[in-house]
């Protein structure tokens, strides 16, 4: 497929700078929607989590995803598929983060948190907050500039609370690898079925630790999930 093609062929050059990728996008007819590059628009890969830094926006659900699957009520569930729940009983551990996605509307606090649920529903997000795992916020891309309908997360691997939730080393990129182990495929999740198709686009947003959160490396590779129901 012509768009794999250019993505590989962008992610052999190891060094080719994000600016090249994003016209390697905006050139493509079909990628133009999927999602708006937030560089492009002013925004930033990074939300902001205080003190100058921010977590990477290092997922993208495409804009061609089944509409459904976008909403709020449908990520939700989707998230559920791929074995992440709300936080637990609503308890917030931290203050939300806002992310400016280049889209018109400037920064806006993430939409919601969602923590991974261990397989037990409700009881299972207590886990992770106890014990640590992998967690995402959502920010929808629909501002007037650059309205692609596209969800971005921010997901981060933390430690457990007796670490006061700070992510584990790497914990950016193998928190992103392990959302795309588990959504890649087919899941099912309270009567829906989904198929998720996953490309990774390589030095998107800047490679290494600076204005990140914690001072910790990112590789530079946004996934691309573009999900659909059956
Ligand atoms: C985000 O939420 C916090 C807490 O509710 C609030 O103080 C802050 O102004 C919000 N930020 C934005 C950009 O809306």
């Amino acid at each position: 497929m012509m768009i794999t093609t250019l993505l590989v062929a962008v992610g052999a050059l190891a060094t080719v700078p994000a600016a090249i990728a994003s016209v390697v996008y905006a050139r493509s007819s079909k990628a133009t929607k999927a999602f708006f590059n937030p560089v492009d628009g002013g925004g930033s890969w990074l939300n902001n989590a205080g003190g100058g830094v921010g977590e990477p926006l290092n997922v993208v659900i495409s804009g061609f995803s089944s509409p459904a699957v976008l909403t709020n009520d449908g990520i939700l569930n989707y998230a559920r598929a791929i074995g992440f729940s709300e936080e637990c009983f609503g308890i917030h551990l931290g203050d939300p983060m806002s992310a400016d996605l280049g889209d018109g509307h400037g920064a806006v606090n993430q939409t919601m948190e969602l923590r991974q649920d261990f397989g037990f529903a409700g009881v299972g997000t207590c886990l992770e907050s106890l014990v640590g795992g992998n967690h995402f916020r959502v920010y929808r891309q629909n501002g007037p500039k650059a309205n692609s309908g596209a969800l971005f997360l921010a997901v981060s691997k933390e430690q457990d609370v007796t670490e006061h939730h700070n992510i584990v080393p790497d914990g950016y990129n193998v928190g992103r690898d392990a959302l795309i182990a588990s959504a890649e495929g087919t899941k099912r999740f309270g009567g829906v079925t989904y198929t998720t198709k996953v490309e990774r686009m390589f030095n998107l947003m800047p490679v290494g630790a600076t204005g990140v959160n914690h001072g910790i490396a990112v590789d530079g590779t946004v996934a691309l999930l573009t999900v659909h129901i059956d």
